[in-house]
């Protein structure tokens, strides 16, 4: 038996169901935000299925989740393929867990068949992949390809003012797992990362597999407007600060600034938070978020400029600040990877068809360590970032038999 035969749909269905419990949300979706309570039992779940196997497990200083089956050259660098367990505050059951699953039952699937690498083959749960809670998202990769300084995130706090150094010894102590010293990261041979698409192409076209071929960049900012507290009922216009109006001209102003013709930026406000947040009295003070993406890295400073000078123009008499608290280019994945994705896809018998990323994904930083590819997979409608976040059972089945292909190809390399 091959090691894409031993794949079990049913096991990898019921394992989603079953961290689907873990955060699960009424309409079917799951609020798992990063190095929460529902976050350490995600771990303790992953960690224990991986104990009944006698794979290893451990973790690094910012929490990446690690399972090795090992290889028979233990000098060679692993082969590694996961995903995130955290989601979104109403996400859906498979962002990121899919690829979590997917990984962990490619691990299984070649144990079951027998089947034995050169190179160790690992799965991985990337911490704090979403960045809804603490900023930036696709951290623990980040900081494991070292694009981000372990300090510096630890120090990092979520919108309530809790420190990441906390909630990850938090989470840490009630998901306890063998601790690897040192600053996060260590050779990998390569990576692969199955998810599903988040968007409508495969479905439209009938397509089973995506064979990602690179991710689109992603800038993202914090402004911050400082307004003065008032009575809503007795202050003239004149003589009002209010944050929230301020907010509300740059908002205006840029969505009208990012609007091309051709529908490729993508533009984002997705949180707003305006204090003291009482009906009668004038805001003193307004925070939010933006999130803008495009293939190229150059339309991407061009509308940076165009926010300061937005900024600048529109905020007085309030004072504003822009942080920019993520700035990843677009990345093109390697040909190799690219090219095993699509002929495993094609030797199983599988539909499949090139395509970029407009998600951000983990693989986007590994891959500026290694060799890096993703798999994508048919979603509901393309529906993501939502409780009803739907896929078939078949699908993520099949994404993952060439997932095993691919790991089994390149461990042997
Ligand atoms: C990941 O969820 C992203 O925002 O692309
Ligand atoms: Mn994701
Ligand atoms: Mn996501």
């Amino acid at each position: 038996m091959s090691g894409a035969d031993a794949v079990k749909e049913d096991r990898l269905w019921q394992r989603h169901a079953d961290m689907a419990k873990l955060g699960g949300t009424p309409r079917g979706g799951v609020n798992r935000q990063a190095l929460s309570a529902e976050d350490a039992a995600a771990r303790n779940q992953l960690a224990a299925w991986a104990k009944a196997r006698d794979f290893d497990v451990f973790t690094d200083a910012i929490g990446n989740l690690f399972i090795q089956k090992s290889g028979t050259d233990p000098a060679l660098a692993p082969v590694l393929s996961g995903s995130h367990m955290d989601s979104q505050p109403t996400g859906g059951r498979f962002d990121g867990m899919y690829g979590v699953l997917a990984a962990f039952e490619a691990l299984e699937a070649l144990d079951d068949a027998g089947v034995k690498t050169k190179r160790p083959v690992m799965a991985v749960a990337w911490t704090n992949e979403e960045g809804s809670r603490f900023q930036p998202g696709a951290m623990g990769s980040a900081v494991f390809a070292g694009a981000c300084r372990l300090d510096d995130m630890l120090g990092q706090k979520d919108w309530k003012g809790i420190v990441l150094k906390d909630a990850l010894a938090e989470t840490l102590k009630a998901a306890p797992a063998p601790i690897r010293d040192g600053a996060p990261g260590f050779p990998v041979d390569s990576y692969i990362e199955a998810h599903i698409e988040q968007g409508p192409r495969l479905e439209t076209a009938a397509t089973t597999i995506g064979v990602v071929t690179a991710i689109q960049g992603s800038r993202r900012y914090i402004v911050e407007i400082d307004g003065e507290e008032a009575h809503a009922g007795t202050t003239p216009r004149a003589a009002r600060k209010d944050a929230y109006a301020a907010a509300t001209r740059i908002a205006a102003a840029m969505y009208e600034a990012t609007a091309d013709a051709d529908d490729t930026l993508r533009f984002t406000i997705g949180r707003v938070d305006v204090s003291p947040g009482s009906p009668n009295t004038v805001p003193g003070k307004a925070v939010f978020t933006i999130d803008m993406r495009h293939p190229d890295n150059a339309v991407l400073a061009a509308h940076e400029a165009k926010l300061e000078a937005i900024v600048a123009a529109k905020a007085p008499p309030c004072p504003a600040r822009i942080e920019r608290v993520t700035n990843v280019p677009p990345t093109d994945f390697d040909p190799t990877v690219i090219g095993l994705v699509r002929d495993k896809a094609e030797s199983l018998g599988l539909s499949h068809m090139d395509m970029p990323s407009g998600a951000g994904h983990d693989a986007m930083h590994i891959a500026r360590l290694c060799p890096t590819g993703m798999i994508f997979v048919p979603c509901e409608r393309g529906i993501s970032h939502n409780e009803i976040e739907n896929a078939t059972p078949a699908d993520l089945a099949a994404g993952t038999r060439v997932l095993v292909e691919v790991l089994e190809a390149l461990a042997n390399r």
